[in-house]
């Protein structure tokens, strides 16, 4: 059935979409960032309610308008991102990671800010020494592997990556993108050629991978049109009976 021209096919469905990018804090007024402007996020959220879904947004530092109807929760850090999927994933008929998630944090985050070790109260320190500290770093859960391990054998949540890749030593970004869909073993993984540039843009062009690495679909154009993609091919790999 239609309803205002758009397709009701998510309806009874219920979906968890990851948006925006984590931040690591180092110290109190510092954190390692990434360029993700949660816009793809927020597009398949809009486009999954206008077909009927009922939608989780986990929001990762996103500085954009609610999609009226989505259930919004805000998170900061790859470790919040995790326990909040973690918390939620057993109510999705599919999760889907657009989120930019930290691959590592601070081993230790200092509790009082990190200072230049030249105090530059001397005038002979005017110059300083030229010392920086290095600040050790561990992986972050891999949020997207976890629930691909997580699922094990089962049907549900059907699961969406997000990769953008730039090509080198050697391989292309596409090799790039098959050999990860192969290795995360989520259902679709869809790949974004970031080499000419597209963080914070409103257009896009992705090719939709599935586990083997095989292509089943292409998009170009608006995030919303890429969304409205992406959500095609998911719908056809939902769980059989909606939860
Ligand atoms: N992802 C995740 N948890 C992480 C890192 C990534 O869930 N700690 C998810 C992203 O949301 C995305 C997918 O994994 O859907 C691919 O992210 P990407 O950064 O491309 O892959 P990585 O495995 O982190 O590999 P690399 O950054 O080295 O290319
Ligand atoms: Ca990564």
């Amino acid at each position: 059935t239609a309803l205002g021209g758009v397709q009701q096919d998510l309806s009874g469905r219920h979906l968890l979409i990851s948006a925006g990018g984590t931040r690591e804090e180092l110290d109190p007024v510092r954190f390692l960032a990434n360029h993700s402007s949660g816009r793809q996020g927020w597009a398949l959220a809009h486009a999954a309610l206008a077909r009927g879904a009922r939608v989780t947004l986990a929001a990762a530092s996103v500085d954009l308008e609610t999609p009226p109807g989505a259930d919004r929760r805000d998170v900061t850090s790859a470790a919040q991102l995790a326990s909040l999927v973690a918390e939620q994933r057993e109510r999705a008929d599919a999760v889907i990671m657009a989120a930019a998630v930290a691959d590592f944090t601070a081993a230790q985050r200092s509790e009082a800010k990190i200072k230049k070790t030249d105090n530059g109260d001397s005038a002979e320190g005017a110059g300083g020494t030229d010392e920086a500290p290095s600040i050790p770093l561990r992986r972050t859960e891999d949020v997207l592997r976890t629930t691909v391990t997580w699922r094990g054998d089962g049907q549900r949540p059907a699961i969406v990556g997000f990769a953008a890749e730039t090509g080198g030593e050697g391989h292309t970004a596409f090799e790039l993108a098959q050999q990860k869909a192969r290795r995360k073993g989520a259902d679709l993984l869809v790949f974004n050629d970031v080499t000419a540039g597209v963080f914070g843009s409103a257009d896009n062009a992705v090719r939709i991978l599935d586990a083997d690495g095989e292509q089943v679909a292409s998009a170009e154009g608006s995030k919303t049109e890429v969304a409205h993609a992406v959500l095609d091919e998911l719908v056809r790999r939902l769980p059989d009976v909606p939860l």
